[in-house]
């Protein structure tokens, strides 16, 4: 399957529209800026389109090497929907988000108002995790969640239509680990893998603001004595930051659509930004073990082995965790566009 990520024909862009509803659409593609994406690509270009927020691929921002079919960047593109849906919400508009609305090439997402929304205590509350919201790669502990917290992030999951199976049970449990670490000793022996997130590395004082700090992870031989193998983001000489003490036994689940398509992709990021928000708003941490994703035969291995009745998209460790500093946004005219919305 593939995505034609051609620019869009309203590119470059018309000044600034100044109408109400523009300037609100601006600013929910602030916050939909700040949703989490592979390696910090930000692989997003917002366009504030007359009365409607369009989310475009940045193709520029593409992982070849892991992320052949976009999943992974459509999937991020999606939690950016999702974050923008709270952020109307939060400011009592009713969102309404058509995915892939002209088909292939066209925008992945169009947003708009369809009226009054109710503000909810949960609306501001979720509105609130967004820019606290980080991933956290150190020890997390599962045990410590508040009770019931794993069922919420299952309803969050099933609310934006897809699935977050649990791996519960030890003898599955055993299975993804060996599954992950199988995935990352592939990904690790692929030496493009390396120099492709080697290009998204930025050491300390690095004013670029996409990328992983070099010190925003574990480090490898801490990850490596872990359960679960996670990928590594340090360079020689870099400090780990995440590597702290802890219990370190994550929840861990893997969240499923029911295909596997770019509309499914979308379905899966915007679920994803709904677990992370429901897991934020109860003050717990997640991260990701998406190495058995980027290896074709070790994913379907993995849904065969797990039973999983879905298509598998995410692979997440859930738990209290510890400290974790921000990881840096693009600014938001960077990454949004204004056009009167009658162009193409
Ligand atoms: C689709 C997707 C896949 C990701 N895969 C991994 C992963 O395998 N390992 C990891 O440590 N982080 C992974 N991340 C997390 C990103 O690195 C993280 O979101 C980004 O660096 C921004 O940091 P923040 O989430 O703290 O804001 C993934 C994120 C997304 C959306």
């Amino acid at each position: 399957m593939s995505l034609t990520l051609v620019p869009s024909p309203v590119w470059p862009m018309e000044p600034a529209s100044s109408s109400v509803v523009a300037t609100r659409m601006a600013w929910y593609a602030a916050v939909a800026r700040l949703a989490p994406s592979k390696h910090n690509t930000q692989p997003w270009r917002f366009v504030v389109c007359g009365s409607s927020l369009e989310v475009w691929p940045d193709p520029r921002r593409m992982l070849p090497e892991t992320d052949p079919d976009h999943r992974e960047l459509i999937i991020s593109c999606g939690a950016a929907v999702h974050l923008a849906c709270v952020a109307a919400r939060a400011l009592g508009h009713q969102p309404a988000v058509t995915m892939l609305p002209d088909g292939a090439g066209g925008c992945l997402a169009r947003l708009v108002e369809v009226g009054p929304w109710e503000i909810s205590e949960r609306d501001r509350e979720l509105l609130a995790c967004i820019p606290t919201r980080r991933t956290d790669r150190g020890p997390l502990d599962g045990g410590a969640l508040p009770p019931g917290l794993p069922f919420l992030l299952q309803s969050a999951a099933a609310v934006e239509g897809a699935s977050l199976r649990l791996v519960s049970t030890p003898g599955d449990r055993s299975t993804l680990v060996g599954l992950v670490e199988r995935a990352d000793r592939l990904l690790v022996k692929r030496g493009r893998v390396d120099e492709e997130l080697a290009g998204w590395l930025r050491a300390p004082g690095d004013p670029r603001k996409d990328g992983v700090p070099t010190d925003h992870t574990r480090g490898a031989a801490a990850s490596y004595r872990a359960e679960f193998v996670q990928r590594d983001f340090s360079t020689p000489g870099s400090r780990p930051a995440q590597d702290r003490p802890g219990i370190d036994r994550p929840v861990v689940g893997v969240l499923c659509t029911s295909n596997d398509r770019q509309a499914d992709w979308l379905v899966a990021g915007r679920a994803l930004g709904a677990v992370l928000l429901c897991a934020a708003a109860a003050g717990a941490h997640a991260s990701y073990l998406n190495q058995p994703i980027e290896e074709s035969a070790i994913r379907n291995e993995m849904c065969s082995a797990l039973s999983l009745t879905g298509q598998a998209q995410l692979v997440l460790r859930l738990g209290m965790g510890g400290k974790v500093e921000a990881t840096p946004r693009r600014d938001a005219n960077r990454v949004t566009f204004h056009t009167d919305g009658n162009a193409g």
